[in-house]
């Protein structure tokens, strides 16, 4: 049963979603985040830098992976996951980067790139709380619609749908990588807690079939409704769709 926890808008998502990532920091502050990038979780870490700042939080014994990274951008490139969590989050807080793990999009092995990042997971122990954002078409980390469930890290082809998406950061659609690394779904399941963070209106309709309609691989997102532990915040507009199901 997927807990959902209504905000009215994006700020209220964000700092609620904020709160639950911090309380798991505080009761472990050796604990596995894993961590997710898009615009949905910017104003999360905008939140957690906040509090880290106001000394009401300390990352220094907290690890984490990151879900996914686009295959062959370099760790200086702006488009690069590696690139933007530093950016938007890493930087700015107490965690040692030693401890940071996003898919090395630089390695063009596909299978080590994959293979290393799901050892550095186990390695760790799993993860703790992983964080996700919910694509347009109902993808989770770059797990796109008609992936085998069971799959761990591995190399996927983007969606023309994904690469229009993405293209709002990159210059042209041209310059968007047609390929990526990402946690399958099986990498993502296996976490102890999932935290999934959606808003506005424009994925009113995927947050209906993803979380009150059946579980397909046509919409990955809606897997997370076969995992015990599970929590959706979201705003009024993403919510709009469902407001007599729950
Ligand atoms: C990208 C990322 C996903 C993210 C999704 C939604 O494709 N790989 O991890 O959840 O986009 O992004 P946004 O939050 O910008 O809508």
């Amino acid at each position: 049963m997927i807990k959902i926890i209504k905000a009215k808008d994006y700020n209220e998502m964000s700092r609620k979603a904020a709160n639950i990532i911090s309380a798991q920091v505080i009761m472990k502050p050796d604990c596995v985040l894993g961590l997710a990038t898009g615009s949905s979780p910017l104003g999360i870490y905008a939140q957690l830098i906040d509090w880290y700042k106001k000394g009401d939080l300390d990352f220094s014994q907290t690890k984490s992976v990151n879900l996914d990274e686009y295959r062959g951008l370099s760790h200086d490139n702006p488009q690069s996951y590696y690139y933007f969590m530093n950016e938007n989050f890493f930087k700015h807080i107490n965690i040692n980067p030693a401890n940071t793990h996003v898919p090395n999009g630089m390695e063009l092995n596909a299978q080590k790139a994959c293979a290393d990042h799901e050892a550095i997971i186990q390695e760790l122990g799993g993860i703790d709380l992983q964080l996700l954002g919910l694509g347009n078409n109902g993808h989770i980390g770059f797990n796109e619609p008609g992936v085998a469930f069971e799959k761990e890290t591995h190399c996927v082809h983007l969606t023309e749908s994904t690469i229009r998406a993405n293209s709002r950061f990159f210059e042209k659609l041209e310059d968007v990588p047609t390929q990526a690394y990402t946690m399958g779904i099986k990498s993502i399941m296996m976490a102890k807690k999932i935290l999934i963070i959606v808003s506005g209106e424009g994925k009113s309709d995927i947050v209906k079939e993803a979380f009150f309609g059946p579980v397909i691989p046509q919409v990955p997102a809606s897997i997370l409704q076969m995992h015990p532990d599970v929590t959706l915040v979201a705003d009024a507009d993403a919510l709009s769709k469902c407001t007599t199901l729950i």
